[in-house]
């Protein structure tokens, strides 16, 4: 998939370097060719030796050779690379690039590179929201850097928080995205969805579904790395975004959601609904808790409004509108039933039989079918490579 495709992976002083031979061995599994460039203190991470035998290519740290007296040219490199990928980048390269020092290979070779350059930071949580750093981040933005954001997690001095270079498969699917897709996705409006609705009963019940957010965070995620405006409208749920350019719309109940999509959907170039809409609400909220001994009869439940649905009603020509289908049986005619009906230009179906998809999991299986007939079933794989596989159906329907 990316034969011939030629990228420097450029290493800072951190201890997330462990993780790039894995990546460099992705990469070189699908074809690329990898240069590695390290500072001095990457060395310290991990070993030029690794690295090479991995890349097939030596590594280059300085300028001059030390043995030999062969110079390693920053401009040739620079101009041969069709990406540059600085994973883990520290807060002190990052500075750097931010401000034009060039006092080593890699940040020279940085000043000549032509191509797109993408960011993968780690570092200590306070490091990481100091706001020396978030200025770097800011500059680096502004020139078209596109950032793949650390995460949340157990970091290298023991603390929690947010530095936590992405893994490697994430790092990988960013840079499959950016070869695979040629349509643009930069400054695209994109809504998505996630997550469930609570429809409350009482100031302390709600009645609603178990559905993580992930898949549709994922896809809000993915989007907003290719360079397009995303709105993620998202139900209650715990996992966090981990991105600082999503615009993230918090809702809770379906109505909300409905209010929250409508609001943004005129000017959305492509809708993907991930969300798990509770599809019946109380018709009673009472006002207060409900007391054990006063009990329940029973709840009357009202239908939500189909938000799908009113929104393919309004549809313009040059919108595109993807569906979800969470079926349990009968799933393919459901599914199709569902792209026509709420008139979707593609439906991702989700079974439930489906071991290690849907709700919860980390993985999902799904099955695009879009409406020119195009059906892709995936094998079961990683909600970001669903995401970045549901990006090249997206690629496809925009140039149809
Ligand atoms: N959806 C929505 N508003 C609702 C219910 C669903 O926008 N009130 C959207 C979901 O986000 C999803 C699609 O409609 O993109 C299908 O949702 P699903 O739960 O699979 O189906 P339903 O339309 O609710 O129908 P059913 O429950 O009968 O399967």
């Amino acid at each position: 998939m990316l034969r011939g495709k030629k990228i420097i992976i450029g290493i800072t002083g951190s201890i997330a370097a462990y993780k790039v031979p894995y990546l460099i061995r992705m990469l070189k599994r699908e074809g690329a060719e990898v240069q590695v460039l390290v500072t001095s203190m990457a060395k310290d991470f991990v070993t030029p030796l690794t690295l090479s035998a991995l890349s097939e290519k030596p590594v280059y740290s300085e300028y001059f050779d030390k043995g030999d007296g062969t110079w390693t040219s920053h401009v040739s490199l620079g101009l041969w690379a069709d990406l540059f990928l600085f994973a883990p980048a520290s807060a002190n390269t990052m500075g750097k690039m931010s401000s034009g020092i060039a006092d080593n290979l890699l940040l020279t070779t940085y000043l000549s590179a032509r191509c797109p350059v993408f960011i993968a930071p780690a570092m200590d949580l306070d490091m990481y929201k100091h706001p020396s750093t978030k200025k770097s981040i800011d500059i680096l933005k502004s020139q078209g850097c596109r950032f793949i954001d650390p995460v949340e997690g157990e970091l290298a001095s023991g603390l929690k928080g947010c530095g936590r270079m992405e893994e490697p498969e994430v790092i990988f699917e960013h840079i499959k995205n950016h070869f695979l897709t040629s349509v643009t996705f930069k400054g695209k409006r994109v809504l998505v969805t996630a997550g469930p609705t609570h429809e409350p009963v009482d100031p302390v019940r709600f009645i609603g579904n178990s559905s993580s957010g992930k898949m549709g965070i994922e896809i809000a995620k993915a989007l907003d790395n290719l360079g397009a405006e995303v709105d993620l409208v998202l139900g209650p749920v715990s996992q966090k975004v981990d991105s600082d350019s999503v615009n993230v719309i918090n809702v809770k109940t379906a109505d909300d959601m409905h209010q929250a999509c409508v609001s943004v959907f005129d000017e959305a170039d492509i809708t993907i609904m991930a969300a798990a809409v509770a599809d019946f609400t109380p018709e009673v909220v009472s006002d207060q808790k409900i007391k054990k001994q006063t009990g329940f009869e029973s709840i009357n439940l009202v239908p939500t409004v189909d938000i799908l649905s009113e929104l393919g009603k309004k549809k313009r020509e040059n919108q595109l509108l993807i569906g979800f289908a969470l079926e349990t049986e009968n799933e393919r005619d459901n599914a199709l039933t569902k792209l026509h009906n709420k008139n979707c230009d593609a439906i991702v179906l989700n079974s439930l039989n489906d071991m290690g998809a849907g709700f919860g999991y980390d993985t999902n299986k799904v099955t695009f079918i879009t409406r020119n007939g195009e059906e892709i079933i995936t094998g079961l794989k990683s909600k970001q490579e669903i995401a970045s596989d549901l990006i090249r159906v997206l690629d496809r329907l925009l140039k149809s």
